[in-house]
């Protein structure tokens, strides 16, 4: 049985735990004013608002209901646009939307509409217009939708100001009453459900193991939805981001979302919350983890990147023993891992760069945001005054796997950067990658792409 809250009906059901969301509120509820648009994540028409108790509070956040699983929805409070409606008025995000022109059609309306209601149940300051970056609307052109996002931002702005300090956003929001009052009695009924779920997990082993389902979903909707699925996604052992010394230590359900307010990593990487937002989506972001990062192996997985310039350490289990293995070490050829079946990630550990490292993250894509990269790389030097003792180049979109550019960080290291030595480094890469063309470029393009991104790391660096 998986136990959960929809809107203000608790939920037990023996539905297959790899149904996804959607299809659980519209079918099974015949609650249908969450929308089906794209099914992969992109259109943000199916947004739902998934609420869980963490340290001791509600923490809300929006998701696409086309890529989650039910069973990630275990001791949770889903929200669909039903759940944030008053019986007789439109509650302000309504309103606001309403009177601005900001729906025509209306397909798009209740995805943009849950967004918002994501953000103001957010106790952190993500910006209105972030809030709503997973969403696509056909018809409004957008300006009076931002126009509607701004008189929402205004409203919250009472609480930013003067009463966030000693009330949350929940509190706020049915007091203002631009959410129902239900939200503020959702935490108690949580936590029993909450307690069954975690003792439900199962740690046997199962044909798929799902992480957020960002991946998974797209690429094998039909084969999971009625599979024998494992989900790491919740479990506690797997969750938190911690420091040991100089090393960073990763659950393997760390999201790109956990990341973003993790002070340890805001501090680590001033450049975080940009990097981040070349990254998918807010709802993607709140669902996508590391690991399944990592296990998907696409050649330009951009958090891969990011952490193979960082050396980064896997620890991977199968239940019984446990084994360390370097993440550059994980590829062994297109979609071809140094792993076994039965093993999975329990344990990312990285070391933290220190005030002598310089670390840099590039990523080129057709569009800017909400876009694959046709090509991305990172960098980091460890520099003994101005000179590189050593170098840890990665790069994606110029090889079967996410490379690491063994080669070219071996000749950095040693050397003072200048524009002859980058040259030279420009050319050793060329000597490593492989890239092929595709819809994403020409390989004659990525070959001169991956040399200005390495330009690039260096035209940033502060030494
Ligand atoms: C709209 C959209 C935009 C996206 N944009 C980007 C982008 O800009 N950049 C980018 O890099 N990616 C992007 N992605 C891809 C995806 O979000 C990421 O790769 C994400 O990190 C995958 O994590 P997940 O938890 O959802 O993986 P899942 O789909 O749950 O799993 C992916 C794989 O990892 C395995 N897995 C999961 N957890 C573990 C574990 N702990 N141990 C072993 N195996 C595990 C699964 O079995 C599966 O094989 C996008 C996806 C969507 C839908
Ligand atoms: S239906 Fe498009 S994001 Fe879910
Ligand atoms: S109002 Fe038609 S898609 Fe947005």
């Amino acid at each position: 049985m998986i136990r959960f809250i929809l809107n203000e009906k608790t939920i037990a059901t023996d539905l297959p735990p790899g149904m996804v969301m959607l299809d659980f509120i519209r079918y099974h509820q015949h609650l249908t004013g969450t929308k089906i648009g794209c099914r992969e994540g992109d259109c943000g028409a199916c947004t739902i608002l998934v609420g869980e108790i963490a340290n001791g509070e509600m923490h809300y956040q929006s998701m696409t209901s086309c890529l989650m699983p039910i069973g990630n929805a275990a001791g949770k409070h889903i929200v669909s646009i039903e759940g944030i409606n008053f019986a007789d008025s439109l509650n302000p995000i309504q309103q606001a939307m309403a009177d601005e022109g900001a729906t025509q059609c209306g397909f798009c309306t209740p995805g943009f509409v849950m967004s918002l209601a994501g953000y103001c149940l957010s106790n952190n300051d993500a910006t209105v217009i972030s809030s709503i970056d997973g969403n696509i609307c056909r018809c409004t052109g957008y300006k009076p939708i931002e126009r509607a996002t701004e008189k929402i931002a205004s409203i919250m702005k009472e609480r930013t100001l003067r009463q966030a300090q000693y009330e949350d956003a929940i509190t706020y929001a049915t007091r203002k009453k631009i959410l129902p009052e239900y939200f503020s009695t959702i935490k108690e009924k949580l936590v029993l459900i909450r307690r069954e779920a975690l003792q439900n997990q199962s740690s046997e082993l199962k044909n798929f193991l799902v992480g957020g389902g960002t991946d998974l979903y797209v690429q094998q909707h039909a084969t999971i939805t009625n599979a024998d699925i494992r989900f790491v996604f919740d479990h506690p052992e797997l969750n938190g981001i911690s420091k040991e010394g100089n090393r960073c230590i990763l659950g393997s359900s760390v999201t790109v979302s956990d990341l973003k307010v993790s002070p340890i990593i805001n501090e680590a990487f001033p450049d975080f919350q940009q990097v981040a937002k070349l990254i998918s989506s807010t709802p993607i972001r709140n669902m996508a983890t590391i690991a399944g990062n990592f296990i998907n192996a696409s050649p330009i997985g951009d958090f891969t990147i990011f952490f193979l310039a960082l050396d980064a350490q896997l620890i991977l289990s199968d239940g019984n023993s446990k084994r360390e293995l370097p993440l550059r070490k994980l590829y062994k050829g297109y979609k071809a891992l140094d792993k076994k079946p039965e093993e999975h990630i329990e344990q990312i550990w990285f070391e933290l760069p220190e005030k002598n490292h310089y670390f840099h993250f590039e990523k080129v894509s057709k569009r800017t945001h909400l876009d694959i990269a046709s090509v991305n790389s990172a960098i980091h030097l460890k520099m003994t005054g101005d000179s590189i003792e050593q170098a840890n180049l990665s790069a994606g979109g110029v090889g079967p796997v996410p490379m690491f550019l063994q080669k070219t960080s071996d000749f950095l290291r040693g050397k003072k950067i200048s524009d002859e030595i980058i040259t030279e480094v420009i050319e050793i890469m060329k000597t490593e990658i492989s890239p092929i063309s595709d819809a994403r470029g020409s390989k004659e393009y990525k070959i001169l792409l991956l040399g200005q991104l390495i330009k690039a790391h260096f035209l940033n660096a502060d030494f």
